[in-house]
């Protein structure tokens, strides 16, 4: 099957893709991702309340329709339900879809027998035979790297998956695993941890750099900073359901960073904040990944692809982030 990306010119060039192992090459090439989290969950989301099924499915098609192909979900998504939707919106459509989920370290999960067991049940709710990336969701202290890493080899090896990532690993984390892959000859293909210009952890202390030079995709989660970073919200229009609470210390302080993107967004023919943010990640050479609850968001979202910020705006929009997360 033909898969139709949109290539990433903010990531490696000819002779660094010739040096990242052919398997995971796919992953450097896609610019842009789709976040299913918001597919079913109440807690955080509110699934059912402003949004259902029909939105989602309009998202996802959106999306697809604009070139996003890469759908980055999770067996703990809306207890499985996430994977549902997205195994009946791939029947629904006759467009590939590049599709990524993630092994929940449940504490009663201690072998490295859970993984292919686990990606089995997520195979059955998606309805395909293989996933293009298997990822761990989260370390755990009740595994060890390498037992996870033995479970993930057996996946690729059963043709389960295309290939493997890890998620909030640290550097020291994500050595041992691109290691213990490597003993088989297997590359680790991406990293999925937090990173926004409201959340610049991973580049400061080296962990963008790092996947950088491992050939190792950074795959950029809540890059609006869960809608922060759209402008829509502000001391007298605070988000809705657990939002309100996780995100109320950095809400008083982001006016200045949603003018300064308004601005830069103006400059570039009317851009949104949202579509500025993306880019940010992008330029920075990762792969965002945002989460939208209907085709309007993931419209918008997806005209965050085709132009680029120059490198004096991102200086500018990095200097602000700076002084605001100090
Ligand atoms: N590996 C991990 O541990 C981990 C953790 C978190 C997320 N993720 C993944 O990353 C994906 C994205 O992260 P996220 O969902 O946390 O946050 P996000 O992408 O930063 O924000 C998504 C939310 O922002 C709002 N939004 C999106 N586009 C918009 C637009 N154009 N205009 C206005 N509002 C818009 C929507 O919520 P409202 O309309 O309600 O504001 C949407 O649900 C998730 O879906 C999931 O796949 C992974």
């Amino acid at each position: 099957m033909t898969v139709l990306l949109r290539y990433n010119s903010a990531v490696p060039s000819e002779d660094t893709l010739s040096e990242i192992s052919s398997e995971t090459r796919f992953l450097h090439a896609i610019e842009m991702g789709l976040g299913a989290w918001q597919w079913g969950d109440h807690v955080v989301w509110q699934y059912g309340n402003e949004y259902g099924a029909k939105e989602i499915q309009e998202a996802f098609e959106a999306s697809i329709k604009e070139g996003v192909r890469f759908v980055d979900t999770a067996e703990v998504y809306g207890r499985g339900g996430s994977e549902r939707f997205l195994g009946k919106f791939i029947k629904d459509t006759d467009q590939p879809v590049l599709v990524a989920t993630k092994f929940f370290p449940y504490p009663w999960r201690l072998r490295s027998r859970n993984l292919p067991n686990a990606l089995k049940g997520s195979l059955e709710r998606i309805g395909v035979e293989g996933v293009d990336l298997y990822q761990i969701h989260w370390p755990t202290p009740l595994m060890s790297v390498d037992t996870m890493m033995d479970g993930m080899i057996e996946c690729v090896k059963s043709g389960m998956t295309r290939t493997v990532g890890v998620s909030n690993f640290n550097q020291t984390r994500m050595l041992a695993a691109y290691s213990a892959l490597a003993r088989q000859n297997i590359p680790l293909a991406s990293n999925q941890v937090h990173y926004s210009l409201l959340n610049r952890k991973v580049e400061k202390d080296g962990t963008l750099a790092r996947c950088k030079e491992l050939g190792v995709r950074l795959i950029a989660y809540s890059p609006l900073e869960q809608g922060l970073l759209t402008g829509k919200y502000d001391m007298r229009n605070r988000p809705s359901g657990s939002r309100s609470g996780s995100l109320a210390g950095i809400l008083p302080k982001i006016e200045p960073l949603i003018k300064l993107m308004t601005t830069i967004g103006q400059d570039h023919g009317g851009k949104a904040n949202a579509q500025v943010a993306l880019n940010w990640t992008i330029c920075k050479g990762t792969l965002p990944i945002p989460g939208a609850k209907n085709v309007a968001q993931a419209q918008e979202n997806a005209g965050a692809l085709g132009w680029k910020l120059t490198d004096d705006e991102v200086a500018k929009l990095d200097e602000l982030s700076d002084q605001i997360m100090k």
